[in-house]
């Protein structure tokens, strides 16, 4: 079943040039229990994106469905089945963790409230702030009060816009290993935007990368390095005088950079042509040799420049 299903989505924003064209033409599907990534880089879009999938605006034209059910017309069915979460949370500042999420509890109507904060405060272990006021909590306590928020109504669907923005990496390693449990515990469809390619490569099964409000591409992150034929690389250091035009007969080879005693070759499999290019070094000083495969980081430069 689909978690989300959205066809022809255009979005505009008044500016002061009159009007902006923030989203076009966006469709897209996201399977039930999917960890989805919506990449991109800032102005994309993306959050613009999450609040229409999340009913929190509503687009100028196209269809949303959650869970088959039409977001447009039926907003508050899917309110109670989605949540969102910012990484940059803005909740009443002089309210508690415990009042903050008591205040959201009433907001959806839950019935078994004390319940679900006791659960949310314990899966996101907040207990020690349970009495500390918002605008006393460091970035990362505040993003997992917002996390505890969004699960506060047992979503089947979660949007995380930007989990993991500003934390100090072991923080932002917290974070993600809870993004990653709730997902596998509560079987939750996730779909977040991030601007960490280390995070989308870890979490996410599939992911949309936006540029100026167009999808441009669509697929898992293997396909992606696939489709932009990123390749692996070898990179040899060397010592000696070495012929960089030795290695151009060796087919597969899709590209060759050199310099100061260091060469860098691009191929799909490096593994079937490895044989072949150690033999035409075998003249000079082999120091160091390192193969890598593509990341998405080299996918993300390639697509949003
Ligand atoms: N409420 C708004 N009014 C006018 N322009 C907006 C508004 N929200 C976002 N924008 C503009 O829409 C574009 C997309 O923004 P956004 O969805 O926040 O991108 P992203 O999350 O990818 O960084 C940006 O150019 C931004 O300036
Ligand atoms: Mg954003």
């Amino acid at each position: 079943m689909l978690a989300v299903k959205a066809d022809g989505i255009y979005k505009y924003y008044k500016s002061p040039e009159g009007k902006k064209e923030v989203l076009k033409n966006v469709s897209i599907n996201i399977e039930q229990g999917e960890v989805f990534g919506i990449l991109g880089p800032n102005g994309a879009g993306k959050t613009t994106l999450i609040s229409l999938l999340s009913t929190l605006s509503i687009p100028d034209s196209g269809k949303v469905e959650i869970f088959g059910i039409d977001a447009l017309k039926e907003p508050n069915s899917v309110k109670c089945i989605v949540n969102i979460s910012s990484g940059n949370p803005n909740f009443p500042w002089s309210l508690t963790v415990y009042e903050n999420l008591k205040y959201f509890s009433l907001l959806y109507g839950l019935e078994n409230r004390e319940k679900s904060i006791n659960n949310v405060i314990g899966m996101l272990e907040l207990e020690p702030f349970r009495n500390t006021r918002f605008d006393s909590l460091s970035t990362g306590t505040k993003q997992r009060l917002s996390l505890a928020k969004a699960l506060l109504n047992e979503p089947r669907l979660l949007f995380l816009d930007e989990p993991t923005v500003g934390l100090d990496p072991d923080m932002a390693i917290k974070i993600r290993k809870l993004i990653k449990q709730i997902h596998e515990e509560k079987g939750i469809t996730i779909v977040l935007t991030t601007h960490y390619m280390k995070e989308a490569e870890q979490l996410c099964g599939r992911i949309a990368f936006i540029k100026k409000g167009e999808i441009i591409a669509n697929a898992a992150p293997a396909e992606l390095k696939r489709q932009m034929k990123l390749g692996e690389k070898i990179i040899i250091d060397y010592e000696g005088r070495f012929d960089i035009s030795s290695l151009k007969n060796i087919p597969q080879i899709l590209d060759i950079k050199s310099g100061n005693e260091r060469v860098m070759i691009i191929a799909e499999n490096i593994e079937s042509i490895l044989n072949d290019v150690l033999k035409k070094f075998c003249d000079v000083h082999i120091k160091n040799i390192e193969i890598s495969q593509p990341d998405l980081e080299d996918v993300f430069l390639q697509l949003a420049h």
